[in-house]
């Protein structure tokens, strides 16, 4: 008898254990908590409140402690190696968040795929001067808490610079868009 319950118990623990992979959510993030995440990242990087509180303090909740970008359009707005990480850290994403120039954005769809992973596409119509409108598409990944881990973006970095103050001539001498 002493040996059947042990078993048991035994069984009941794997049971309970099988599910569970270190977070408490143990499951995929589901399409409203995918709005929900991609309505306060876009808060950060806009420099707006959420439903959270402030920037900051968005930014803070919604990461998680080994969070790192990578984009190389911002990469290369920004005069960084191509393919290196963008942030590499938790605390730098706080900082450059709040510190490049706010980036509003329009959400034109948001798709979970993969389980944990959240794509959004958005528009920028109205980023620095406001002349080309910007276009972009956002990966991100979540782990167990719905905390962001790793975001990968790309987005027309060419209209980006145009609105923030770049000028850019082609090889004939001629000012684009002028
Ligand atoms: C310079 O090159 C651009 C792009 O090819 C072209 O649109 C423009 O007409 C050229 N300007 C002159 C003065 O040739």
């Amino acid at each position: 008898m002493k040996s059947f319950f042990t078993v048991l118990s035994a069984i009941a623990s794997l049971a309970v254990a099988a599910p569970h992979h270190g977070g408490h959510h143990n499951k995929c993030i589901s399409q409203s908590e995918a709005e929900t995440l991609v309505a306060r990242y876009a808060a950060v990087i806009a420099g707006q409140p959420s439903d959270l509180g402030g920037p900051v303090k968005t930014a803070r909740a919604i990461a998680a402690k080994g969070y790192s970008e990578q984009s190389d359009s911002a990469n290369q707005l920004g005069g960084l190696p191509l393919g290196s990480l963008t942030v590499a850290t938790k605390r730098d994403w706080i900082y450059e968040s709040q510190n490049n120039p706010p980036f509003p954005t329009e959400t034109q769809a948001v798709y979970v795929t993969d389980c944990n992973k959240v794509t959004w596409l958005w528009i920028s119509p109205n980023f620095g001067s406001g002349a080309y409108p910007v276009q972009g598409i956002h990966l991100l990944t979540t782990n167990d808490d719905c905390k962001l881990t790793m975001v990968n973006f790309e987005f027309n970095s060419f209209a980006a610079a145009l609105d923030t103050g770049y000028t850019i001539f082609y090889a004939n001498g001629t000012q684009y868009g002028a």
